[in-house]
């Protein structure tokens, strides 16, 4: 293997930075020549691909968004696109992809993969953390952490005035971030996409729940099948005249941003896996981040153990990032 290729594609997020870090440094570490694709499947087809340094990738492991650009490509679904797509992939002697984003790349990355024999290797990185197969997904600890962060505000105002708010996260089709947000921040309902929503319920229930206090939190995942913040809010309003109802839109501010200190984590770890699978001649593989639950032992086992923290899947993963920074 002697040269990579990687791209960011769909909805950016925070830890597509460190996770083009990781890919950069760790392919370098092998001598193998990593190539960006700029702005995801787009820049594939428009052969807009450049070789990275390591200078390429200083400084960046903060930064939220992609410095590689990302894109939502209409024209992958079209096979004689990917056909220029894989050409061009091929004039540069790429031995191996890496893809980096949610379901609609991974969909394009599976299509592409079965129509070319490079290997292909994707990274789930999408807030809406809405991806089979993993419990996590890059930018998603971020987002649900500036999503707490602003609503912790709109409660102080609520409070303030006794006013119930309607904040609409992101989500088109997937209730993730509302349901997690809700219940970090202390939400009185949440509404997403896989629930029904029943206005008159959904009135009645803001009754009982804002009884004895002085304001209300209701997330909304902009995919609820009763429509965003605003629109809710107008639906139930004559229901509720006696109080004062409020909206608010949080939108892109969920997708931008200083990664977390988990999503660097798991961004990096995630990089240099990728480059690892490829390497070792896996293909066609999304990488996981799995294995995060309430669990319980006896009270005796967890006396009588010591905790390992520095496990020997740990200690390799560190050693090869040290080596490679
Ligand atoms: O990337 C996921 C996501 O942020 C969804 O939560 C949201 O519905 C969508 O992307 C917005 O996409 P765009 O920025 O293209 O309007």
């Amino acid at each position: 293997m002697k040269n990579i290729a990687f791209l960011t594609s769909g909805g950016d997020c925070s830890g597509m930075n460190a996770c083009i870090r990781a890919i950069v440094k760790t392919a370098l570490a092998n001598n193998i020549k990593p190539f960006a694709i700029r702005n995801g499947f787009k820049g594939l087809i428009e052969n807009d691909i450049v070789e990275f340094s390591s200078e390429d990738v200083n400084n960046i492991i903060q930064l939220g968004g992609t410095i590689i650009g990302s894109a939502r490509c209409k024209e992958f679904l079209d096979k004689s696109f990917r056909e220029i797509a894989i050409n061009n992939l091929k004039a540069l002697s790429i031995d191996g992809l890496i893809v980096v984003g949610g379901d609609g790349t991974f969909k394009g990355a599976s299509i592409l993969s079965n129509e070319m024999d490079i290997p292909v290797v994707g990274i789930p990185g999408t807030i809406d953390n809405d991806i089979y197969g993993t419990d996590f997904s890059l930018g998603y600890d971020t987002a649900i952490n500036v999503a707490v962060e602003a609503i912790d505000k709109i409660r102080d105002t609520a409070n303030s005035h006794k006013r119930i708010f309607f904040v609409e996260l992101m989500g088109r089709n997937s209730g993730n971030i509302a349901l997690n947000v809700a219940i970090a921040s202390g939400a009185e309902s949440v509404l997403i996409p896989e629930n029904i929503t029943s206005v008159e319920n959904l009135a009645e229930q803001i009754k009982l729940q804002n009884k004895g206090k002085r304001g209300s939190i209701i997330i909304v995942a902009e995919g609820d099948d009763a429509g965003g913040a605003i629109e809710i809010m107008n639906k139930v309003k004559p229901y509720l005249e006696s109080y004062d109802l409020k909206a608010s839109v949080l939108g892109h501010i969920q997708r931008g941003g200083s990664p977390t200190a988990f999503d660097r984590i798991m961004a990096s770890e995630m990089g240099l896996t990728a480059v690892n699978c490829l390497l070792s001649g896996k293909s066609q593989i999304m990488l996981c981040y799995n294995g995060v639950k309430v669990d319980s032992i006896s009270l005796l086992e967890g006396v009588n153990n010591k905790k390992v923290v520095f496990t020997e899947e740990k200690q390799k993963i560190l050693k090869k990032m040290l080596t490679v920074n």
